[in-house]
């Protein structure tokens, strides 16, 4: 079963790596940032208060994070495998993700850690773009859409998100290191852990992940 997290500091490549993986394993993508961003558009309750804490670039609270995920995870397109992008992101979130996958029976098979260096990342979140409609990262450099400021996906408007300045990238960042990088610990105490290094160019990085995939399957 693949029931899988995709983990890694901001810019590592998880949403990249999402887009690539549904499309050939069908599974349900929950990312808690595209859910966040989706209530932010919509203008939800969840969505103001959310919006006060990612445009500043810090982790919205584990409460709210955590029941958004519960719901989620609970729906019955996720029995067949699901893969968790950007959750959890800290202990108490790791924690009730391990007490909800065993009340569901449905536990974590492995934990895909994409790793990067810190300048690496700064040029590729300044340099990101993301389509307005379904969320697809495209880069002005490394990863140009076949027509300018056009989805290759599903030809919506390409822009930058909110929170992708060196401002709010410094904070996401340290929240990164002190809030997430506990993590690494937590599932590798479980044998879960895969480390892949996120320098090696996008199709590198999926064939690694596929290669996972078959061995856990
Ligand atoms: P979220 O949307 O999850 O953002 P993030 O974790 O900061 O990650 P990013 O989306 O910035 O980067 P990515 O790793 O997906 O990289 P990408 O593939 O786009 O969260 C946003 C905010 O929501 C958080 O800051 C927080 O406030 C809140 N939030 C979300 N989840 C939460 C939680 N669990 N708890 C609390 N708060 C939460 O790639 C980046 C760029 O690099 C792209 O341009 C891409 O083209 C390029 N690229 C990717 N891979 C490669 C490669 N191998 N080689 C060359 N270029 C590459």
């Amino acid at each position: 079963m693949l029931n899988i997290i995709l983990m890694g500091p901001p810019g590592a490549g998880k949403g990249t790596q999402a887009k690539k993986i549904i499309a050939a394993y069908g599974i349900p993508h929950i990312s808690t940032g595209d859910m966040f961003r989706e209530a932010i558009a919509a203008k939800t309750p969840t969505g103001e208060l959310a919006a006060s804490y990612i445009n500043k670039g810090m982790l919205v609270p584990d409460e709210v994070t955590i029941a958004l995920v519960k719901e989620r995870l609970s729906k019955d397109d996720c029995a067949k495998g699901f893969l968790l992008d950007g959750f959890p992101r800290t202990i108490p979130q790791a924690e009730a993700l391990e007490k909800l996958t065993k009340e569901i029976n449905r536990p974590i098979s492995a934990v895909i850690n994409i790793t990067a260096e810190k300048d690496v990342l700064v040029k590729r979140i300044t340099g990101r773009r993301v389509c307005k409609s379904c969320g697809a990262p495209f880069h002005i450099e490394t990863l140009k859409p076949k027509v300018e400021g056009v989805c290759d996906y599903c030809g919506g408007e390409l822009m930058q998100r909110k929170d992708d300045t060196l401002e709010s990238l410094a904070v996401r960042l340290d929240a990164y290191e002190h809030q997430t990088l506990p993590l690494v610990k937590f599932y590798a105490d479980r044998n879960l852990l895969h480390d892949i290094d996120g320098l090696i160019g996008l199709e590198n990085v999926f064939k690694i992940i596929c290669d996972i995939f078959e061995r856990i399957k």
